[in-house]
Formats: structure tokens, C-alpha cells, sequence
């Protein structure tokens, strides 16, 4: 397996990445897309929302291959205010169902963590859905509470308002 940024996403790539977050969503992950939600939607949303900050410098996308296949992704923000040039977001954690359970997402966070400090970034801010198995993980790495959301957003099949938990981490401390 590798763990690294992609700079340009290729032809190839922005397939294997529609298919990981669309079989994310269809298998309830809530990272912002309810269903219906179909492979083209998430293309689009890779195309037009990922690939034009990646090439501006604001966000770096970072994926774990498998066989040749994207397995996993997960993206800093770097385009943070001027008040907070120390700060990133960390976003859309992704491993394809297939592939869960083998350390890959923890092998990407502590890859986002390295690019963060590479980038001067000292404090990582993110949330998560309220118990989910990702808030397991980030608060095993490190990451702290600062707070619970009640009724954030819906959940993919918009049957129900879920909570959001935010976390943070001061990194090098
Ligand atoms: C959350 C997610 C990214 C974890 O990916 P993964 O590669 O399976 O995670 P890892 O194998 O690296 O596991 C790391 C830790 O996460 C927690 N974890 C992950 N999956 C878990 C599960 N099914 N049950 C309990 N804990 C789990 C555990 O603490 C685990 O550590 P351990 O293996 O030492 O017990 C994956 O399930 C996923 O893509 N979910 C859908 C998308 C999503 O919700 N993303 C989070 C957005 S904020």
C-alpha cells in the first residue's frame, strides 16, 4: 500500500475516487451527500469542488492505492483566514468498505499530520458524525473535544438529524 498526495488528479484517479465515496455514501458514511447519489454526482464533486483547490495550493489530497486502486483518501484545508495561518481542516476521511479494518485511515491521518507540519499547521480542526467509528479513531490519535452540535445534518438517507462532535489537535504537543 501507499500513502501519498496526489497533485493532479488523473482520468484514472477521478474514477477510483467517485467509486470510493460513492460506495462510502451507499454504505451510510454521512460526509455531506444524501441519496440518491450517483457515481457522476460524486465525479463531479471530486472535479469541481477537489481538483481546482488542490491545483490552487489550498487543500492536499492525500490517498492510500491498493492493487493499483485508490483504497482510501482523506484532505487538509489549508485556506484557512488570515488570523489563523497556524490552523487546517482535516476532511472527508474516506476507506472503501472493502478495505476497512487494516489501518489504513490511521495510516492517513498520520500522513495529513506529517503534511501539516510540512505546511507550518499546528493545530488540526475537524468533525465527525457523534459516536461515529472515525471519532474512535481521531480520539486515539490525539484529537480532543471541544464540543458536541446536536441536529448537525441529515444522515445519506435523510431519515434523521445526526449530531456532530468537534475535535482538534494542537500538533507537537
Ligand atoms: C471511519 C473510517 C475512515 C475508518 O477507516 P479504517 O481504515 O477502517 O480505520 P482503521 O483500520 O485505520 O482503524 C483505526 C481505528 O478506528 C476505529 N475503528 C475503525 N473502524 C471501526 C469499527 N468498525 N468498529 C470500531 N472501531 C473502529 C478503531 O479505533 C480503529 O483502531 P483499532 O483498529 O486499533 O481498533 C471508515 O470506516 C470510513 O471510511 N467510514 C465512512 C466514512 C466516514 O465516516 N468518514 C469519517 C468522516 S469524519
Amino acid at each position: 500500500m501507499t500513502i501519498e498526495p496526489i497533485t493532479t488528479i488523473t482520468n484514472d484517479q477521478l474514477d477510483q475516487l467517485a467509486t470510493l465515496l460513492h460506495a462510502c455514501v451507499h454504505t451510510g458514511a454521512s460526509v455531506s451527500f444524501v441519496l440518491p447519489f450517483e457515481h457522476e454526482d460524486a465525479k463531479q464533486w471530486w472535479l469541481t469542488k477537489v481538483a481546482p483547490q488542490i491545483t490552487q495550493g489550498n487543500r492536499i489530497l492525500i490517498a492510500a492505492t491498493q492493487n493499483h486502486q485508490i483504497a482510501g483518501a482523506v484532505q487538509l484545508l489549508l485556506d484557512t483566514p488570515p488570523n489563523q495561518p497556524h490552523r487546517a481542516d482535516v476532511a472527508k476521511l474516506l476507506v472503501h468498505p472493502d478495505a476497512r479494518r487494516q489501518g489504513i485511515a490511521r495510516s492517513l491521518m498520520l500522513e495529513l499530520e506529517q503534511q501539516a507540519t510540512n505546511h507550518n499547521r499546528t493545530l488540526l480542526t475537524l468533525d465527525t458524525v457523534t459516536g461515529s467509528h472515525a471519532q474512535a479513531l481521531y480520539e486515539d490519535l490525539g484529537y480532543h473535544q471541544a464540543g458536541i452540535i446536536p441536529g448537525y445534518a441529515l444522515n445519506s438517507t435523510s431519515t434523521s438529524f445526526e449530531p456532530t462532535t468537534i475535535l482538534y489537535k494542537h500538533l507537537g504537543s
